[in-house]
């Protein structure tokens, strides 16, 4: 073949290019409505399966098969169904009426359309000249969850991916503004040679391990602050290691309060670790990822109420909103705060100049440039079931919780432990049991760790564990619309 030649095909097959990643519209439409009738299949089959497959990673992996990289492709139509089987015959399903494990929600199917919608239209929610209608719906949304929550809604802020990411934008949000804009460009330790300090419970997540690591302040910073029984911090405990740790010349310069906290949904008391932040002059953060949301629902905890005294709230809607994985929200109440840690302007972003009115351009306000379109399948959960039927599903959540407390306070080989929110722990403790006290706790603890292991491979139910002092619990966290009377009964 001469060299013109070849240069004519190259011409002509640019002048019609057909790239091997296209779909035709009636291949995409057919492909299209055979996932969606598989998936409607699918959700509808959820009670009648067992929760997960029970399979080990090498059982999983054997199905996968290990295939190579393809040379060539395949018709769209054949890998999403055998794709959806596997992901269909092969995952724990956390939206099955009775997975009630760790923080994860049931997702609202809403999201699943949403998803597939915003990824079609494919918006950069980094720019507002990118995503002109997203960065509108994303502003409104965070208006919307900051109102939902009695937090300002003129507050700042963005959705992220998750809880980790949101209490860690916090974080840094704290840092710049409490310990200067000099945090931006020196080394920490050249900040006067001054620790910065945290204040926070052993309750809190493991995020603000990750944050002190990750942003160069050290996982020495954190003052892990006594709990009284509840367990909330103890702010006595708290003002004391302030001030020593003023007088000692550190720079304290964050309190973290938790909203419903991992383990067992204890809330401390945010209103008066607020007043010590104002008297202290210390950022007041509050990690609300999971129990924020009960903040002004009627019958939810008094210490959640006021969440408005907060600097900053991390909340996410990947959990107590069923929006599908992922989805995490920070609210700032100074927007510029936002900008004024995150903000850089790359020379090729001409975002602001074309437009009259200054327009929300989202890479400023945290740390992604690029951003996908999380807003969409929260904002339309949210206008699906509007704040009563927010309320309504939580409020449920809340009293299956206490349901399941009240059976297991009853049984004669179950012990209650807590509830708070939606999250339950007990333990099992069969009849008779003999030994000195601390044998059996070391025996309990096992037992329950087995007897955990055994459910959850059982397919039956999937619960997760909670360790409240040496002792190794079982812990139900419903944040399930799926969960029923029946299923907590069973
Ligand atoms: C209170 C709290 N904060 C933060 C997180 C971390 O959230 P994510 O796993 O979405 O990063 C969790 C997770 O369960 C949580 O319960």
């Amino acid at each position: 073949m001469s060299d013109t030649l070849k240069t004519q095909k190259t011409i002509e097959r640019l002048q019609n290019r057909i790239a091997p990643i296209e779909m035709s519209s009636d291949d995409f439409r057919a492909a299209g409505h055979g996932l969606i009738d598989a998936i409607a299949d699918f959700l509808t089959s959820l009670p009648e399966r067992p929760v997960g497959p029970g399979e080990t990673p090498a059982e999983v992996r054997r199905v996968l098969g290990n295939p190579p990289l393809p040379e060539e492709g395949t018709s769209p139509h054949q890998l999403l169904e055998e794709t959806a089987n596997l992901m269909f015959e092969h995952s724990l399903y956390n939206g099955h009426p009775r997975f009630w494990g760790y923080i994860t929600s049931s997702a609202a199917p809403i999201g699943a359309l949403a998803d597939l919608l915003s990824s079609a239209v494919n918006p950069n929610v980094g720019g507002w000249l990118l995503s002109p209608m997203a960065s509108e719906i994303e502003a409104l949304t965070i208006n919307w969850i900051a109102e939902l929550i009695g937090f300002p809604s003129d507050c700042g802020g963005l959705l992220v991916s998750g809880g980790n990411v949101a209490n860690s934008v916090g974080f840094l949000v704290a840092r710049r503004m409490k310990l200067g804009e000099d945090v931006r460009t020196k080394e920490m330790m050249g900040l006067n040679g001054r620790q910065p300090i945290v204040y926070c419970s052993r309750e809190t997540h493991t995020w603000i391990e990750k944050a002190a690591d990750q942003f160069g302040i050290g996982t020495n910073a954190i003052r892990w602050i006594a709990t009284n029984e509840k367990p909330q911090i103890d702010s006595d405990a708290l003002r004391m290691q302030i001030d020593k740790d003023k007088a000692d010349g550190y720079a304290p310069f964050l309190v973290v309060g938790t909203g419903g906290s991992t383990a067992v949904g204890a809330v401390d008391d945010l209103p008066e670790l607020g007043e010590i932040c104002r008297q202290n002059e210390l950022w007041f953060h509050i990690d609300g990822a999971y129990g924020g949301f009960a903040a002004t629902l009627p019958e939810g905890p008094s210490e959640l109420k006021d969440l408005s005294k907060a600097d900053s709230i991390a909340i996410d809607p990947h959990k107590w909103m069923y929006s599908a994985l992922e989805a995490g929200c920070i609210l700032v109440r100074a927007p510029e705060a936002l900008i004024d840690t995150f903000s850089y302007h790359p020379t090729y972003y001409k975002f602001d100049e074309a437009i009259e009115e200054a327009p929300i351009n989202f890479y400023e306000y945290g740390p992604q440039n690029s951003r996908g379109f999380r807003a969409l399948k929260v904002w339309l959960g949210m206008r699906q079931v509007g704040r009563q039927g927010h309320f309504r599903m939580i409020a449920e959540d809340i009293q299956l919780a206490d349901h399941l407390y009240g059976i297991v306070d009853q049984h004669p080989e179950l012990e209650a432990f807590t509830q708070n929110l939606s999250i339950t722990t007990f333990r099992y403790v069969p009849r008779n049991l003999i030994g000195d006290q601390m044998q059996t706790e070391e025996y309990l603890n096992k037992l329950n760790e087995e007897l955990l292991a055994e459910l959850q491979n059982s397919g039956k139910a999937f619960i997760s564990n909670a360790l409240i002092g040496e002792k190794y619990l079982l812990r139900s966290c419903i944040v399930n619309f799926c969960t029923s009377l029946e299923d907590v009964r069973a």
